[in-house]
């Protein structure tokens, strides 16, 4: 079984194989950490995104890292919040499944996550983090590439939740 780990700390810094970002489906660049991922790969991963065309929310599209540590981004689109009724767990495990799967046919062995939807997107973390560490353990009982997945917290109380789901 590929190792799960939580870490705090900034997603566009992980020397892993590749990142995900938390995109919209225009794929051309927002805030948060699609804004950081952005910024610090520089604008031939503006140009790349543009050529893709755009994103459906639960899906992901794979790109180069340019001036990322990581050799590829992930893109994926998580769900707006508004209340669970509207598909967002479902929605929300695609962006998972979906960008293991592309990090899987790349071979990916350690891809780093954030915590998609929890910022602008509002959806609640605990919710959030119980769909994300239940879809990648899912999707990684398949054996392949990836070796380790990390997820990247941004503040100390979502590394709680996520350590909590994990059993650290
Ligand atoms: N490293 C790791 N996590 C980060 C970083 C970073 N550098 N920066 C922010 N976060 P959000 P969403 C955390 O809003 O909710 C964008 O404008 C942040 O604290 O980035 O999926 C897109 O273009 C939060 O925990 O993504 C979309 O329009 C998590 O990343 C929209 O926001 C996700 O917050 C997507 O919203």
């Amino acid at each position: 079984m590929p190792r799960l780990e939580a870490f705090q700390g900034d997603i566009t810094q992980q020397a892993v194989d590749a990142i995900v970002n938390a995109a919209n489906t225009t794929l051309l660049g927002g805030g948060g950490v699609d804004g950081a991922i952005h910024r610090a790969a520089g604008p031939e991963l503006l140009e790349e995104c543009r050529q893709i065309g755009g994103c459906p929310t639960g899906e992901a599209r794979i790109t180069r890292g340019y001036r990322l540590p990581a050799r590829y981004v992930i893109h994926t689109v998580g769900p707006v919040w508004s209340g669970g009724g509207r598909g967002e767990p479902e929605l929300l495990r695609g962006c998972y499944e979906n960008a293991l799967r592309l990090a899987r046919g790349h071979g990916v062995a350690s891809v780093a996550f954030p915590s998609i939807s929890t910022g602008a997107y509002r959806y609640p973390i605990e919710q959030a983090a119980s769909v994300a560490v239940e879809a990648v353990r899912r999707e990684l009982r398949e054996p392949g590439p990836v070796e380790l997945v990390r997820f990247v917290c941004f503040s100390a109380g979502d590394l709680q939740v996520y350590r909590r789901l994990l059993g650290a």
